[in-house]
């Protein structure tokens, strides 16, 4: 398989959080007191898709990279979901699951910063642009799952043992 460049690398990590993240809506979603938060978790989803679907686009575009981008997407993806299904399972509520959000969604913010970072280095318009685009985007879901998680917490009963 074509080996990656650095820049390469970090574009088919993205995309596979892109796809991680549209499993871990879905989990969520269904979580007990997750009802309230359906709104912001489907938009979260279908942007998490659009995002998938504009990376894989740039990917698509890269002469004799295509494979190997979409096959590091692939290993981000899968340890993503094994992320998920360690933290989450059968016993978890809507506060875990937002809790899980919360790391994941700072793990995308922080890849597109670096993303963009090594864009500007390597004079990439098309990664630049797809990183103004989609950074804006993973700061409002941080902020949506960090506040998601604080109102659940404040609707818990500190004292409660389970
Ligand atoms: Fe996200």
């Amino acid at each position: 398989m074509a080996e990656l460049t650095t820049l390469e690398e970090k574009l088919g990590e993205v995309i596979g959080l892109a796809m991680a993240a549209q499993a871990a809506t879905e989990k969520v979603i269904k979580l007990e007191d997750a009802e309230q938060f359906k709104g912001v978790l489907e938009q979260m989803n279908e942007e998490a898709a659009e995002t998938e679907q504009r990376g894989t686009a740039i990917a698509d575009s890269i002469e004799g990279k295509k494979t190997a981008i979409l096959e590091k997407a692939r290993e981000t993806k899968s340890k993503g979901s094994d992320m998920l299904k360690t933290y989450i399972d059968d016993d978890s509520d809507a506060l875990d699951g937002f809790e899980f959000l919360t790391m994941a969604e700072a793990g995308e913010v922080g890849h597109w910063k670096v993303l963009q970072t090594l864009a500007e280095k390597a004079g990439s318009s098309e990664l630049i642009e797809l990183s103004q685009w989609a950074l804006p985007i993973q700061q409002r879901h941080f902020s949506d799952v960090q506040d998601g998680a604080l109102t659940l917490a404040a609707n818990e009963d500190p004292d409660a043992t389970s």
